[in-house]
């Protein structure tokens, strides 16, 4: 067989593995080869091994009706979920070929639409199968978390459009919690669900409040809804032991009872920049699972510029890999590069882009690798677009912290000094003897907390803590203005 029909098998077979994580058996394989090679069902099942060569009709009519039907609708989801197949598509005998050849040549993205704006989604393809699954077994809340423009609810919108997804929850709800004024005493973060869900009113005393409560459970455990609540770190405050809770004592008992209910149709799927609050003592590990976002891989940010039509020829793959590399893969702040890049007067030439702000990407590097350094050179010196876009959610991100805990804003950065991961003793160290050590270490896990430190482990079992390169450059620019504590 040629090369580039055995591009074409592996496509298939990639998909394949990823949603149902397994490879192609020597029969599909047998099947997928005579496929794209145009032979009949007959002479398919001629060529397997171990087949009857005098093959009859009945035998030929179970393999056609049974294995090929059965492995024609596997491949047809995998493809679906991959994104190389429409929903109302269905891939065969007849138009295999001409369906993975049209995969191949396709840019590897998917249109997305996030909240009324459409993006081309790239990468990520195993944890999305992850979560899948996840949601298809045990798990009634997902929780997407990690620092904002990360990808956390792109990733809860792209999850939508799979057709397993589709087919277990038919309707399905996206909730963005909304910062309150200080005006509004009272956070009505349940009131939104069950508007949502019961398209009732909002409830005002606690007797129609526990009832609502049992009405919105009761509905989610009968009718299967999966509901995407956005920017759950908005509902979220730490208590005065330092804990984390829901702000809307309601919403907190609504989850509660959510996780313990005996059977449910529903899921949950939360982003947030904040850890979830642990429910019920932790009491129900399968049914609350966590993915940590990070950035995307060199390969999926190469598929991202591929996907906003920006060519990456062979000279292009350093230059691209050293922007992934100083914005750890932060999928907003390419996005914002390779929207420059597509402009005038670049035109979509990387190389040219190259020309003007290569020298201060590679400045930064070096300013990276210094061990201690001065607060000099800085991301936006060279990139207008990124101080008014990545920035400003970034030191949206930082302002709520300060507001809500200016102790962790104030070490968060103090640590910004730091270049390289260090230990936690060592964060510590930058606050004392000033502060007790207690209040040091409550201030450091509210950044765990948050996501917001990066943790790295080495093999000697040791921890090391840094800040995001994106989010140490928005610390250092507030460490000119942060007051001595007191
Ligand atoms: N896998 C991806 N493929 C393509 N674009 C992506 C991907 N992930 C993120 N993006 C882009 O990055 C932008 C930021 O992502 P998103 O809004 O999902 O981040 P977030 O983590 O929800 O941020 P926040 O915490 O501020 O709400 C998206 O609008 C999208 O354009
Ligand atoms: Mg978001």
């Amino acid at each position: 067989m040629n090369h580039q029909l055995e591009i074409l098998i592996d496509i298939a077979n990639e998909a394949f593995v990823v949603t149902h994580g397994t490879s192609f058996t020597t029969i599909e394989q047998g099947l997928i080869k005579g496929a794209v090679t145009g032979l009949s069902y007959k002479e398919i099942y001629k060529a397997l091994p171990g087949a009857e060569k005098e093959a009859n009709d009945l035998t030929l009519n179970a393999f056609q009706r049974s294995l090929a039907f059965q492995f024609w609708n596997q491949l047809t989801v995998a493809l679906q979920n991959a994104g190389l197949l429409a929903p109302e598509e269905k891939i065969g005998l007849k138009n295999a070929r001409e369906i993975l050849e049209r995969s191949h040549s396709a840019p590897q993205s998917v249109v997305v639409e996030v909240m009324g704006d459409r993006i081309l989604w790239v990468g990520r393809q195993a944890l999305m199968q992850q979560i899948v699954d996840e949601l298809l077994g045990d798990a009634r809340i997902v929780s997407l978390v990690g620092i904002s423009g990360i990808g956390k609810t792109s990733l809860a919108a792209r999850l939508t459009y799979f057709p397993q997804l589709n087919q277990r929850f038919p309707s399905f709800n996206i909730i963005r919690f909304a910062e309150k004024s200080p005006a509004e005493k009272k956070p009505a973060d349940f009131a939104m669900i069950a508007q949502a869900i019961l398209s009732d009113a909002a409830t005002s005393n606690e007797r129609d409040i526990n009832a609502a409560i049992s009405h919105v459970v009761q509905t989610l455990q009968d009718q299967a809804h999966l509901l995407i609540l956005d920017m759950a770190e908005v509902a979220i405050q730490t208590n005065t032991l330092g804990q984390a809770q829901f702000r809307d004592r309601t919403l907190q008992q609504f989850v509660e009872a959510f996780v313990a209910a005996d059977s449910l149709a529903s899921a949950l799927i939360f982003t947030s920049q904040l850890k979830l609050p642990t429910l019920l003592e932790g009491r129900y590990p399968t049914r609350m699972v966590e993915h940590r976002l990070r950035g995307l891989s060199s390969e999926e940010v190469s598929q991202l510029f591929t996907a906003w039509e920006i060519p990456i020829g062979p000279d292009h793959r350093d230059i691209l890999q050293e922007y992934s590399d100083v914005y750890e893969g932060h999928p907003l702040a390419l996005k914002v590069i390779a929207g420059e890049v597509r402009c005038e007067p670049y035109n979509g030439s990387l190389s040219t882009y190259w020309q003007d702000y290569g020298s201060e990407l590679e400045q930064f590097r070096q300013w990276m690798a210094d061990e201690q350094t001065q607060a000099l050179p800085r991301l936006e010196s060279y990139n207008c677009e990124l101080t008014d876009l990545v920035r400003a959610r970034l030191a949206r991100t930082l302002d709520h912290l300060e507001q809500t805990d200016p102790l962790a804003h104030h070490l968060l950065c103090m640590g910004a000094t730091y270049r390289p991961a260090v230990e936690r003793e060592d964060w510590l160290a930058l606050m004392m003897p000033e502060m007790q050590r207690g209040a040091l270490i409550d201030a450091f896990q509210s950044l765990q907390r948050r996501f917001l430190l990066e943790p790295e482990c080495l093999h000697t079992n040791q921890v090391l803590y840094r800040l995001h390169n994106l989010v140490r450059c928005t610390a250092l620019d507030r460490l000119d203005q942060l007051e001595p504590w007191s």
